[in-house]
């Protein structure tokens, strides 16, 4: 019956949609149907007013999604690619909407981390077409080649599209990032600062901590037992440039060899990535020229 209904209405739908020579047609079956009684003619004409508002289905816009799978459950089993085709016309325009349609409609054990959908946890980096981004600020490219969805490169993965975050996150734990100060707030209350020392902040404080910076950088990927990467590098530096902290030598100590800090070399794999527009590669040239003084 919902088959019927629904091939009723492309009927109608294509004839709405053809302004004279088939609108004809179609008034003249309404007219042959309905001939015997008035009362008829009348439910037909309202029929055909419905006719005119039908909504005209467009034609599919069919995309493939070619997605990495490995999962824990099968150690054994090597990584694969799995595609996934959708209609562009039932989706929402970005990947995330994408990746939850593929997992709502066809596949449940499709995994990937997702929150805010808004490029505001970084819950949701990536490696989508080759680039490191937010699946849920990224746009499904409306052209018909297939998309290609990889975790974050350069990380071990815990399932699919999950990257294991361990060894970064002990990495912003062991910068501290945190105000530190043994002086007392002047008020008792808080800590203030002058407008023009919090605008040193801005394009700092923004990191979501996403680190698609980190995975896109080649020092990173070679070093990361001991180079900090980017993503750590700028947070270390929102601290260093905070008026209010008192431990900028020790921050600074903490630097003081040839792993932390100096194996950036200003490739700018990291300020091209970012999905928040932030340069980390400045950043860490600040630390550079704050360590020179
Ligand atoms: S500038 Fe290059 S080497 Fe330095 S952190 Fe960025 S990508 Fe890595
Ligand atoms: S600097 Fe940009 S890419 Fe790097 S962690 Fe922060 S928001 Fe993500
Ligand atoms: S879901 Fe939060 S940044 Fe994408």
């Amino acid at each position: 019956m919902a088959a019927l209904r629904s091939s009723t209405m492309r009927l109608l739908a294509s004839a709405s949609s053809r302004p004279s020579m088939a609108a004809r047609p179609m008034a003249s079956a309404f007219n042959i149907s309905s001939s015997s009684a008035s009362s008829s003619q009348s439910s037909s004409r309202r029929s055909m007013a419905t006719t005119s508002d039908a909504p005209v289905e467009a034609a599919p816009k069919l995309k493939k999604f070619q997605i990495y799978r490995w999962s824990p459950d099968t150690p054994s089993e090597k990584p694969r690619m799995d595609t996934f085709t959708l209609d562009l016309n039932k989706t929402g325009p970005m990947m995330l909407d994408a990746l939850i349609r593929i997992k709502n409609e066809q596949d449940p054990t499709l995994t990937f981390r997702r929150s805010c959908r808004e490029g505001i946890c970084g819950s949701c980096a990536m490696n989508i077409n080759g680039v490191n981004t937010l699946a849920c600020l990224c746009r499904i490219p409306t052209d018909t080649t297939e998309a290609k969805i990889y975790p974050l490169p350069h990380t071990y993965v815990v399932k699919d599209l999950v990257p294991d975050l361990t060894q970064l996150y002990k990495q912003y734990k062991s910068i501290k990032p945190y105000l530190q100060r043994d002086t007392p707030a002047p008020d008792g209350r808080e800590y203030r600062q002058s407008k023009e020392d919090r605008k040193k902040l801005d394009g700092l404080y923004e990191c979501i901590l996403c680190f698609c910076c980190s995975t896109s950088c080649p020092s990173y990927w070679w070093n990361s037992e001991e180079y900090l990467g980017p993503a750590v590098l700028l947070q270390s530096y929102r601290w260093l440039a905070d008026s209010r902290d008192e431990k900028k030598a020790e921050r600074k100590q903490a630097f003081e060899n040839s792993m932390s800090l100096y194996r950036c070399h200003t490739i700018l794999n990291c300020t091209r990535t970012c999905p928040k527009g932030l340069n980390p590669g400045r950043a860490i040239a600040e630390i550079k020229k704050e360590m020179s003084f």
